[in-house]
């Protein structure tokens, strides 16, 4: 998708559609009284006729609208216009561009700039309806048999401008927003590629291809070997029954001075999460291809920033492995040691995010981080205590946690921190080892955090539970939806833009 902007009378614009806001009540956006005053009143006259009240996310499609150069003009309904706010303005813009999809419109204005949003100035706006436009424009049909056949589709968007002068604000939100637009692409086709084919192999090799298109990334793989020799024997514990060889990987953007602390951020990729000996349930079990969520935001995440050429150090590792059953599959009961030295009793091979990530949180200490930030589809308890609109957040930092709930509230991609004190790790208290991975039904996120808690008290970290946002499995939209790779986009440009 191509994005640009025209700041000529919009009704004289050689373009094939023209998308404008209404208000409730029959009130116009200025775009739309300027293409109402061209047209001798042909605005209001529809208007009237209430096939459109100018409610929240309405649309109409008119066709021919006299004096008025493009074929097609689409009111969208904004809704009251005193209350217009960050999340309205972005749902009246999917809405938009889901009306949009169905003509066959290849290029089109949007005058939604126009609409005055709560606290949002344009960079605001226009980073919204890139990111909203390219979302209502996906879809993975790299498994369809055949392409599917599909009318001709749009192909360059461009924003009115009220005044040439807002050009540079503009221009510039639209390419951090396309950069953006593009890690979250790769994210959810990653994220979507079946686990058939998306392998650990394959995530280490889609980490390899951002080193070969970008020159700011270095990409590392550790094998099974190396990760014995560093004694991640939790890690192993949990690739132990796959055929599947697991892989450590480590992404690398260098964006600042080689002396400059990174930023790192690690995923938990696991590629298919049968449960192991513990195994799940059928009936959902498929959903489990989406268990390397947390790795494909790393790996959108790094391909945003390198195409922003983030002027800071980031380093991106991806744990990555299969957890299935075998003769060879670690046991409920069994004892492993970490690469940390602290040992855990495994009770259940379904917690084996938090075996993962615990020796890949313990081999970051090597890269002296200012922050680790860990993003995991970790617990089933964390989609039952937040459901699908906020990531779970837990910090040992404030700083760290309030940055990323600022950086949340902005972008919409949201988190809600919940509490990893003391008192809960009582609740993985192991008899035998240091601690067991299961802390029981109460609080079930909370204690996966704690566990987490144990590894991670070196440096400044944040644990992101992405099990009930990183997907959807029911309705129309289901599928990877590509966060947090907003969140973190967003936090680490926030982190380059304080120094
Ligand atoms: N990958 C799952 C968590 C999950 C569940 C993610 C649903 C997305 C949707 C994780 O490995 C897991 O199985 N967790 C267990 C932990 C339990 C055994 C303590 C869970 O949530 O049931
Ligand atoms: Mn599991
Ligand atoms: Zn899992």
């Amino acid at each position: 998708m191509e994005y640009g902007t025209r700041a000529s009378n919009p009704s004289k614009t050689r373009t094939q559609c023209i998308v404008v806001g209404v208000y409730e009540d029959n009130q116009l956006s200025p775009t739309a009284k300027l293409l109402d005053k061209a047209s001798k009143g042909h605005i209001r006259k529809v208007l009237r006729r209430s096939d459109i009240q100018g409610k929240q996310s309405q649309t109409l499609l008119l066709h021919d609208v006299p004096n008025v150069n493009s074929p097609r003009v689409l009111l969208v309904g904004l809704g009251n216009a005193e209350t217009i706010d960050a999340h309205r303005f972005a749902s009246v813009t999917m809405a938009a561009i889901t009306r949009i999809k169905k003509t066959s419109a290849k290029n089109t204005l949007c005058c939604l700039l126009d609409a005055e949003v709560n606290e949002k100035d344009l960079a605001w706006k226009t980073a919204c309806m890139v990111e909203r436009f390219d979302a209502g424009l996906y879809s993975y049909t790299e498994m369809k048999g055949k392409p599917p056949e599909s009318p001709p589709t749009i192909e360059s968007i461009d924003f009115q401008l009220a005044d040439k002068a807002d050009r540079d604000e503009v221009s510039a939100s639209i390419a951090q927003a396309k950069a953006l637009t593009l890690g979250i692409a790769a994210a959810k086709d990653v994220a979507n590629t079946p686990a058939n084919i998306c392998t650990p192999t394959y995530l280490a090799t889609e980490a390899s291809q951002l080193e070969k298109d970008y020159t700011s990334i270095t990409t590392t793989i550790l094998e099974e070997k190396d990760m014995e020799k560093l004694g991640m024997g939790a890690f192993l514990s949990v690739t132990r029954g796959s055929d599947e060889p697991a892989k450590l990987i480590v992404i690398q953007h260098k964006g600042a001075k080689p002396r400059d602390k990174p930023h790192v951020i690690v995923g938990k990729g696991v590629t298919f999460d049968s449960g192991g000996i513990s195994l799940k349930p059928g009936a959902t079990m498929y959903e489990m291809i989406y268990d390397m969520c947390g790795a494909a935001s790393v790996l959108g995440t790094m391909k945003a920033i390198a195409e922003q050429q983030l002027p800071m150090n980031v380093v991106g590792v991806i744990a990555a492995a299969e957890n299935m059953p075998s003769g060879k599959a670690s046991r409920p009961g069994d004892i492993v040691k970490t690469m940390s030295g602290q040992t855990i009793e495994i009770l259940n091979t379904d917690a084996e995010g938090r075996l993962l990530l615990c020796d890949a949180l313990t081999y970051v200490e090597k890269f002296n981080p200012v922050t680790v930030i860990d993003i995991a589809t970790l617990t089933g308890a964390c989609l039952i205590a937040l459901g699908t609109h906020a990531t779970g957040l837990f910090s040992n930092a404030d700083e760290v946690a309030d940055n990323l709930i600022e950086a949340g509230n902005n972008t919409l991609d949201r988190v809600w921190r919940m509490p990893i004190w003391e008192e809960y790790q009582t609740q993985i208290k192991s008899a035998f080892a240091d601690m067991q991975n299961v802390g029981g039904r109460d609080a079930g996120s909370i204690t996966a955090a704690c566990f987490l808690a144990r590894y991670t008290k070196k440096y400044r970290w944040a644990h992101l539970d992405i099990a009930g946002t990183a997907f959807k499995w029911a309705g129309q939209n289901k599928g990877a939806t590509g966060r947090p790779v907003t969140l973190l986009t967003q936090y680490l440009n926030d982190r380059a833009n304080e120094t």
